[in-house]
C-alpha cells in the first residue's frame, strides 16, 4: 500500500527510545499503532516513555488529559510480530545490528501483504543490504527519525538501490503526515546526518581526552560558538554512547580511518557508562 490516504494502522518494531517515539508521533497524528518488542517488559517501558513525553505536552497545555489518553489508546502493544500483519506501513526501529534487522525484515516480508512499505529507522546500516532478504526490495526505504522523536522536526529519507520512486515519495508524505520535515539521502554509510555528526562527536570526545578543555567548556564552546543546542559530549550522552560507538564502528568499517571511534568512547561503553540512559556518561544524571 503506497497511498497515504489508505494508511490507517502503523506498525512499529521496537519499543526503545526511537520505536516508542515513532509510535507516539504516529498516534499523535491520528493513526492506530501496533508497537512490538520482544519482551512485555520492553513494551511497557515504551509505553512509560510515551506517557512521560505526553505529560510534557500536557504540562505545556499543548494537549489535554483526554487527548493524552486518546493517543495512548490508539497504541496497541504486543510481543508478536504476526500482530503487525494488518498494518498499512511498518517502521522498524530495533537494535542497530544487521543480522537482527535482516531477520525482522525477512519475517515482515512473510507477514505483511504485498506492496506494504517496510521502512527502517537505521541510522547507519545499508537499506539495500537490509532489503536484500525480502522479496520486495522496491518497497523498503529508510525513515531515519531523530532523538527525541516527539521534539525533533527532521526525518531523513534514505533511498536504497532498489527503492521505487513512489515509495520514496510515500516516505516523504508519511513523515510529513507525522508533522516532520524531510530531506533525502542516498544509501551511503551514515547517510547525511551521521556521516557528519559522528566525526563531530568523536572529535569532541578526543578534544576532552587530549586535555584541550574541560568537558563543560568543549560543550559551551560548541554551543555558543556554533549555535547548536547541545555540545558534542552532552549530545553523545543524550544519544547513548553505545549507539554512538556502533554508528562510528560501522562508518569506520565502511569509510576508513577518518571515522575511527575515539578511544574514550570505547572505554566508556566498556565500563557500561552509556550516557543519560544509565545515569552516567561524560556527565552524571543521577
Ligand atoms: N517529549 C516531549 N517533549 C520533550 C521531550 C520529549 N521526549 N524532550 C524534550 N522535550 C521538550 C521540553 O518539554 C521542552 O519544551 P519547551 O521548550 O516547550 O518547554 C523542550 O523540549 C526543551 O527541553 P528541555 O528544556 O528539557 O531541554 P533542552 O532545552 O536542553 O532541550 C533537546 C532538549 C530538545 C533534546 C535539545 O537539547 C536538542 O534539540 N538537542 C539536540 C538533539 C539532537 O541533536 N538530536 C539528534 C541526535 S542525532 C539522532 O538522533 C540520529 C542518530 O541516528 C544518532
Amino acid at each position: 500500500m503506497r497511498d497515504l490516504e489508505d494508511i490507517e494502522t502503523v506498525g512499529v518494531v521496537g519499543a526503545g527510545t526511537m520505536g516508542a517515539g515513532i509510535a507516539q508521533v504516529s498516534a499523535m497524528a491520528g493513526y492506530s499503532v501496533v508497537m512490538r518488542d520482544v519482551e512485555t517488559e520492553y513494551v511497557q517501558r515504551g509505553f512509560d516513555s510515551i506517557e512521560d513525553s505526553l505529560d510534557r505536552f500536557v504540562e505545556k497545555e499543548e494537549l489535554d488529559e483526554g487527548e493524552k489518553l486518546d493517543v495512548l489508546e490508539r497504541i496497541q502493544g504486543t510481543t508478536e510480530l504476526s500482530e503487525l500483519s494488518d498494518c498499512d506501513v511498518v517502521v522498524e526501529a530495533a537494535v542497530e545490528n544487521m543480522d537482527v534487522k535482516q531477520d525482522i525484515f525477512a519475517d515482515l516480508d512473510e507477514e505483511l501483504p504485498e506492496d506494504v512499505v517496510l521502512a527502517t529507522n537505521t541510522s547507519t546500516l545499508s537499506i539495500t543490504t537490509i532489503a536484500s532478504v525480502t522479496d520486495r526490495p522496491e518497497d523498503v526505504v529508510g525513515l531515519h527519525f531523530m532523538n527525541p522523536v516527539p521534539v525533533m522536526t527532521g526525518v531523513e529519507v534514505v533511498v536504497g538501490e532498489k527503492t521505487d520512486d513512489d515509495v520514496v515519495e510515500f516516505a516523504h508524505q508519511f513523515a510529513e503526515a507525522l508533522d516532520k520535515e524531510t530531506w533525502e539521502s542516498d544509501d551511503k554509510p551514515g547517510f547525511v546526518t551521521n556521516r557528519i555528526l559522528m566525526p563531530w562527536l568523536n572529535e569532541g570526545i578526543r578534544a576532552f581526552d587530549e586535555g584541550v578543555a574541560s568537558k563543560e567548556d568543549i560543550d559551551k564552546g560548541m554551543k555558543l560558538g556554533t549555535n547548536v543546542p547541545m555540545g558534542p559530549l552532552e549530545l553523545a550522552d543524550h544519544i547513548g554512547l553505545d549507539i554512538c560507538l556502533d554508528a562510528s564502528e560501522t562508518l569506520h568499517e565502511e569509510l576508513g580511518d577518518r571515522y575511527k571511534p575515539a578511544y574514550l568512547l570505547k572505554r566508556k561503553v566498556d565500563a557500561g557508562d552509556l550516557g543519560k540512559k544509565t545515569g552516567t556518561g561524560f556527565y552524571d544524571y543521577e
